[in-house]
């Protein structure tokens, strides 16, 4: 959209409940997504197609595709909307493609560690999958986003090197992902790793192939993406009052919270689109929905006003 200066992928729906351990109505998924699509956002990473043994919670991906691309009568449908779920192998793609999806993400470690506790297979193994998948995707229509994750640490191994995201992302881009997103998974990046990441990546791939996935375990997110963006990235997924984590990461907190990332941004000048009221409404309904507190430090501030 090209009113806005910055585009946020809002990951709530997948990142954000993929890792809560009670068990969530596909109706209040279904009602998330809607009242998420309703202030503003256009790029709702709605569910996954991964095996329910490994994730449960999303088991009822499929339930919530087909009801969120029902209702046509809503307002929101007038709008060009993205609803991208992760689909790591053919089966997840099948089912996604069942569903009605028309974007689909794949996956892919950059550390040999998380990839066999995530996906149960070796990098180079992720990769061949998210080859596979993206080219039939693409033969199917549905356009393909890519994801790595471990860009500053993995769970197990301990620091990753920068120069190690660089090819993987490269093979990503070279198999038809139309962009990258950049998955800090543990939270532990800082505005100096940014920097030092982008400085390397940047020198081989234009800043729109790229795009911002930050944990906010140690509360850098927003640090994170106000560097990268002076860097030049304008993409940045995060979560809705700041839910998630992936299962397969112990120590990781969630993404950093759409409402602190809009806050910031929005009071520098810089457009997103996004109802940050009714954003923060959102947030505080879907903590109260989940029984947890509303963890957005702005989402907080905004609703005791
Ligand atoms: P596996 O056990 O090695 O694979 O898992 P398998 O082929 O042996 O399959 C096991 C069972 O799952 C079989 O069923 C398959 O049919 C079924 P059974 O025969 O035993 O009844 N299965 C599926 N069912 C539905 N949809 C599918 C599917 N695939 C297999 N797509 C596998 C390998 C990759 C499937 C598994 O490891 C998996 O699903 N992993 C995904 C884990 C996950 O979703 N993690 C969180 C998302 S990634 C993340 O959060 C990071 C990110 O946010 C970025 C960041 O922050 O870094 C993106
Ligand atoms: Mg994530």
């Amino acid at each position: 959209n090209s009113s806005r200066d910055v585009e946020i992928v809002e990951v709530g729906p997948r990142d954000g409940l993929q890792n809560i351990k009670t068990t969530i109505p596909t109706a209040t998924k279904v009602e998330l997504i809607r009242r998420l699509a309703d202030t503003g956002l256009v790029n709702i990473e709605a569910t996954s197609f991964v095996s329910p043994k490994w994730v449960p919670q999303l088991a009822d991906g499929a339930l919530v595709m087909k009801q969120i691309l029902q209702h046509p009568g809503h307002e929101y449908q007038s709008r060009q909307l993205n609803y991208p779920v992760l689909a790591p192998n053919q089966k997840g793609l099948q089912n996604a493609h069942a569903a009605g999806a028309k974007e689909i993400v794949v996956f892919a470690s950059v550390t040999k560690a998380f990839s066999k506790a995530n996906q149960n297979c070796t990098v180079d193994q992720a990769l061949l999958h998210c080859e596979a998948v993206t080219k039939e995707a693409l033969h199917l229509g549905i356009r393909v986003r890519g994801v790595v994750s471990c860009i500053f640490s993995d769970p197990f191994s301990g620091p990753t090197p920068p120069e190690a995201v660089l090819p993987v992302v490269r093979r990503l881009l070279d198999m038809g992902c139309y962009e990258v997103g950049l998955g800090d998974t543990l939270g532990v990046g800082t505005p100096k790793k940014v920097q030092d990441l982008l400085e390397t990546l940047l020198a081989e791939i234009p800043a729109n192939k790229l795009a911002g996935h930050f944990h906010d375990t140690y509360g850098q997110g927003v640090a994170n993406i106000v560097r990268a963006y002076d860097l030049g990235i304008r993409k940045f997924d995060s979560s809705v009052a700041g839910l998630g984590g992936c299962p397969y990461a112990p120590g990781a907190r969630g993404n950093v919270a759409t409402e602190d990332v809009i806050y910031t941004l929005e009071n520098s000048g810089i457009s997103t689109g996004i109802n940050l009221g009714a954003l923060c409404t959102v947030g505080q309904w879907i903590s109260n929905e989940i029984g947890i507190p509303y963890a957005s430090r702005a989402g907080v501030a905004i609703a005791s006003k």
